[in-house]
């Protein structure tokens, strides 16, 4: 991926990994945009990074999602790349979950996670399609997706269904313009999940610097730390490591 010129979209771009997207992306003089929620923290982003646009939306919802790809087209058309980054995660417990009246709440990860991923993937994918300019697609997707963390369970699964949806689109995307890369981050130390839960994870710079040169060498799966590990590993090998997460931290859910 040609790291410079490109105009991107970050979604939940605004704290934990996708700041860091962001910032690395501007200090290598790419217009950015980014949209998330919280307006305080796009706000504070804007602070510091006042050529940084910001745009709230929730992409929990497919009309707001539309109504982003429209605004973002019309108003910066020459947007080539989309960071599709924004997620959370819910630990919870299989056995009292209430899937009859709380399904809304339960399959919000499905629909930030996977359901706005692909959304975004199809319609920014079309539309860098019918340009002549190189593009690129980043999904996150994580190390769980291919040993889940049975304490979050939905989580998992929907990195799972991120990197499977990605390796596809890659295929389907291969005689475009546009490239697709997965970007497979480990435990990282953010706030995903609640203050405080990621803290042990790995330096969000650190990790950021070489998830880029992936982009450079135009990888296509990139990891790092024990999610590049998992990348090689059989699937026995990836059953135990769910079976010891498991055993770990089954008494906090
Ligand atoms: N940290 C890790 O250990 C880790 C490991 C593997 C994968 N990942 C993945 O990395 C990505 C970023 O996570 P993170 O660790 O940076 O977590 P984070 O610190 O909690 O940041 C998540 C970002 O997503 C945004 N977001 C969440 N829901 C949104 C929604 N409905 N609409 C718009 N924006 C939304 C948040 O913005 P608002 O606050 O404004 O909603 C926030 O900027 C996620 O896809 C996550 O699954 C993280």
């Amino acid at each position: 991926m040609n790291i410079k010129g490109n105009t991107i979209l970050v979604t939940g771009g605004a704290s934990g990994i996708g700041y860091q997207f962001s910032k690395k992306f501007y200090n290598n003089d790419n217009q950015i945009i980014v949209c998330g929620r919280n307006t305080e923290k796009l706000t504070t982003l804007e602070a510091e990074f006042p050529e940084i646009i910001t745009k709230q939306c929730d992409v929990t919802h497919a009309d707001e999602r539309v109504a982003l790809f429209e605004w973002v087209t019309t108003h910066y058309p020459d947007v080539n790349v989309i960071v599709n980054n924004a997620g959370i995660q819910n630990r919870f417990n299989l056995l009292t979950a209430d899937a009859k009246n709380d399904w809304e709440s339960l399959k919000t990860e499905i629909d930030i996670n996977f359901d706005a991923t692909v959304q975004f993937s199809i319609l920014f994918g079309q539309y860098f399609a019918k340009s002549n300019n190189e593009a690129s697609i980043i999904n996150v997707s994580s190390g769980l997706a291919f040993s889940p963390m049975a304490i979050a369970p939905i989580y998992s699964a929907t990195k799972a269904a991120v990197s499977s949806f990605s390796t596809s689109l890659r295929h389907q995307l291969s005689e475009t313009n546009t490239n697709v890369y997965e970007v497979i981050p480990p435990a990282v130390n953010t706030d995903l999940g609640g203050k405080g839960i990621h803290t042990f994870g790995a330096d969000p710079t650190d990790f950021i610097n070489e998830i880029f040169e992936g982009l450079v060498q135009d990888k296509h799966h990139i990891g790092y730390g024990s999610s590049k590990e998992r990348l090689t590993m059989t699937k026995e090998e990836l059953d135990q490591v769910t079976s010891d997460m498991y055993q770990q931290l089954k008494d906090t859910i």
